[in-house]
């Protein structure tokens, strides 16, 4: 009764998902040893909407994890960095944004309080903040593709690994690789070391290569600074040209195996421990019925890497005017992909998770003017996409609970209850600074 009782009292203290996620027997695995598989959706302008951009009261995230923990949704995919030019969260080498670190922070503090995960993305190779270009800018180098191999820019950013890991929520206090609420992270959003570099012309599989040893050379190091997360890459999942599956690329392989990516090979590298995929049939220029091929082929191969594989990213690119429009055109889409899924769990294959694009915080409540541009990817929490495919796939993956045998649960230091005060005094002093 007295153990009982001081347990209790413990409980109360202690924040829920005190675990990492990780894997055992090729699953993915909660605190107790339960398998975890799930729904997700990726983000956009996360820490802009933290941070009060874009005229919200800085309740637009917490609002959003509420919403998506009610639906079931227990992952979140979320750019560690700003993704608007306004809110870099780098400044320059080691030189941080105290308002973006910040928002980062109340982020991850909203998605402990939902018991809600997040894949953090640590870097971004498209346009904004916090990209290859930035490195390479930062490195006086000549082309953003450099970033691969640049000795400076890869000290560069393994710094910025290191201080993300070490980095403490002003929050909640908690040690960013000592949190549970962190899911996995992303070395880059979809890294492409493209073939017309010219670093890469001379050689053939040059850029490959190089990717390959960037991979292999930033897991290393972000296992270094934070061994309890789990990594993933973040990219689409290309296969090179040695592989077998060259021709199963989009288009027949003529440009995505340019990309520098080599699915299995990059899968492979030490300190990455799943098999992720992106799949945009109409940034592709492929049929919709591409979209279950491409997973179909890349469940193979991680059936034989044996690692899960998630969907990590997932879209339509749709144009309408009525919701009726937009669900004729994006349901069949998001449902193929879902009915995959809810297969693989329930067959225990090697697919466990997807996530759709997208969930902008900022974009909540209204569709904005010509919304034929950013937002159409968005999905409202009241369209029939969620009410009638996205939720019931989450409420699924999320009830698929069976206990793991074998496995043993990776425990995470007990979190602290409160902010340390002087953190909460430079966050306001931070704040201040920023809008002077
Ligand atoms: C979430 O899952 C629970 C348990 O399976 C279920 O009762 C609930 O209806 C689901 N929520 C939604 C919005 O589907
Ligand atoms: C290589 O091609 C990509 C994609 O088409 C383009 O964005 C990039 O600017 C090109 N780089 C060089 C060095 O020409
Ligand atoms: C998405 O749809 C819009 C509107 O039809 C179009 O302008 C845009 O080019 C499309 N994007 C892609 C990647 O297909």
């Amino acid at each position: 009764m007295a153990l009982a009782a001081i347990m209790g009292m413990m409980g109360l203290m202690m924040q829920p998902a005190a675990a990492f996620i990780s894997i055992s027997d090729g699953k993915f695995v909660d605190e107790e040893c339960r398998e975890f598989t799930w729904v997700g959706a990726n983000t956009w302008r996360m820490l802009e909407a933290q941070a009060g951009l874009g005229g919200t009261d800085g309740k637009a995230v917490e609002n959003l994890m509420q919403q998506a923990a009610a639906l079931n949704i227990t992952v979140l995919r979320v750019f560690a960095t700003g993704v608007t030019p306004e809110l870099p969260l780098q400044l320059e080498p080691g030189k941080y944004n105290q308002v973006a670190l910040e928002a980062l922070d109340g982020v991850m503090a909203a998605a402990a309080d939902n018991d809600i995960r997040v894949t953090l993305v640590l870097a971004r190779n498209w346009d904004g903040p916090d990209n290859k270009a930035a490195y390479a800018s930062w490195n006086g180098l000549e082309s953003p593709d450099d970033f691969f191999t640049s000795p400076a820019a890869q000290k560069g950013f393994q710094e910025h690994m290191q201080f993300m890991a070490e980095r403490v929520n002003s929050v909640n206090g908690r040690v960013y690789k000592e949190d549970p609420a962190i899911f996995s992270w992303n070395l880059m959003n979809e890294p492409r070391y493209f073939d017309n570099n010219t670093a890469c012309q001379s050689q053939t599989g040059t850029c490959t290569n190089a990717m390959q040893t960037w991979i292999e050379v930033s897991a290393a190091a972000l296992k270094a600074a934070d061994p309890n997360h789990l990594v993933a890459i973040g990219s689409e999942g290309f296969w090179g040209t040695n592989s077998p599956k060259l021709d199963q690329n989009p288009s027949n392989g003529d440009w995505a195996a340019q990309t520098g990516q080599n699915f299995v090979e990059n899968t492979q590298a030490k300190g990455i421990d799943y098999a992720a995929i992106h799949v945009w049939p109409d940034n592709w220029n492929v049929p919709t019925s591409y979209l279950t091929e491409w997973v179909t082929q890349h469940m193979e191969d991680a059936r034989t890497l044996g690692v899960p594989l998630v969907v990590e990213e997932f879209g339509k690119n749709v144009t309408g005017h009525t919701e009726q429009e937009l669900a004729k055109a994006r349901n069949p889409v998001f449902q193929a992909i879902f009915d995959l899924l809810e297969e693989s769990i329930a067959n225990d294959d090697v697919l466990k998770g997807a996530q759709y694009w997208m969930w902008d915080p900022l974009l909540v409540n209204e569709r904005s003017e010509g919304w034929a541009d950013l937002n159409q990817d968005q999905v409202l929490p009241t369209e029939s996409t969620m009410t009638d495919i996205i939720a019931p796939a989450a409420a699924n993956a999320a009830m698929n609970k069976p206990v793991v045998r074998g496995c043993t649960p990776k425990v995470a230091p007990t979190a602290p209850t409160a902010a340390p005060s002087d953190a909460a005094a430079t966050s306001t002093a931070g704040r201040k600074l920023m809008m002077a």
